[in-house]
């Protein structure tokens, strides 16, 4: 078996061939019911998932399960329409792997976009929020295993997950649009059943705003190698128990879809400003 550096490489030299001498400069992943983003690139160049090897295929509903390579702007992006996730059945090193591809890409920055449920009562459905940080209650941790020491520490810092600086940036983009972007604590959580509104109770408690299935093992591996990480959650539904009405992952893909003009205008005034 090889290791999972000698299969990021292999998985980016196939990814190299195809999108020809383009240098990605940012790594995105859009979550769910927000793969149309990939559409505002252009100069596009689409590797589907299959192609790659050692790649996870994303199985979810409203996951494309497709890279796209092209330009956002004048900046060369690598946009990941689909991720895989715990629930699938994936471990957490398996999951964040499209991450390791992407460093071995080139990239300095990842910006990660998910669905998210609102804990934090003054969000309403719809609402972008920036993660100032998050909880990994995912009970795994996509570190464990041999550590690649040319890729991170055995024993990264966090204490800077979400970076600063890319968090104004963000505010600041969302203010010039016209609105305003909150930030949050996000909780991951394996799913896939949603949680329960104690569940929900209990999170708020200890501080998270947001809740949702992803994003930290994809933070936590650019973490160990040095990338700096924007996390932008769109609040879908409010968490079970806020409201009295079942969650629905159909509807969750649908205040996706709303939201995708002002979704796109952010990420499209936010990731050329991202230097690394
Ligand atoms: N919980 C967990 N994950 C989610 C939710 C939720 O309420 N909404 C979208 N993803």
């Amino acid at each position: 078996m090889s290791s999972l550096r000698e299969q990021a490489a292999a998985a980016a030299a196939v990814v190299r061939r195809q999108i020809g001498g383009v240098e990605p400069a940012v790594g995105m992943v859009l979550g769910s019911g927000l793969g149309a983003f990939a559409d505002e690139l252009t100069a596009r160049v689409e590797v589907p998932y299959g192609d790659i090897p050692h790649w996870p295929g994303s199985t979810a509903i409203g996951h494309a399960g497709k890279l796209v390579s092209g330009l956002l702007g004048t900046t060369p992006v690598i946009v990941l329409a689909g991720r895989a996730h715990l629930y699938e059945g994936y471990s957490a090193r398996r999951v964040s792997f499209p991450t390791r591809v992407l460093h071995t890409l080139g990239i300095h920055s990842l910006v990660l976009t998910n669905a998210a449920g609102g804990i934090n009562l003054s969000y309403s459905q719809g609402a972008l929020v920036a993660l100032s940080d998050h909880i990994n209650l995912q009970g795994t941790n996509p570190l464990i295993g041999p550590n690649e020491d040319d890729w991170g520490p055995r024993f990264p810092d966090m204490s800077e997950a979400y970076s600063k600086e890319y968090r104004a940036l963000a505010k600041e983009a969302a203010a010039a649009l016209g609105f305003t972007l909150p930030e949050g604590v996000y909780a991951a959580l394996s799913g896939p059943s949603y949680e329960t509104p104690a569940e929900i109770r209990y999170l708020r408690a200890i501080g998270a705003d947001l809740v949702g299935m992803s994003t930290a093992p994809e933070a936590i591996v650019a973490n160990h190698m040095g990338l700096k990480v924007l996390a932008i959650s769109c609040v879908t539904n409010m968490a079970a128990g806020v409201l009295d009405q079942k969650i629905d992952h159909e509807e969750v893909l649908e205040t996706g879809r709303q939201v995708r003009t002002r979704f796109t205008e952010l990420l499209k005034a936010v990731v050329p400003r991202l230097r690394g």
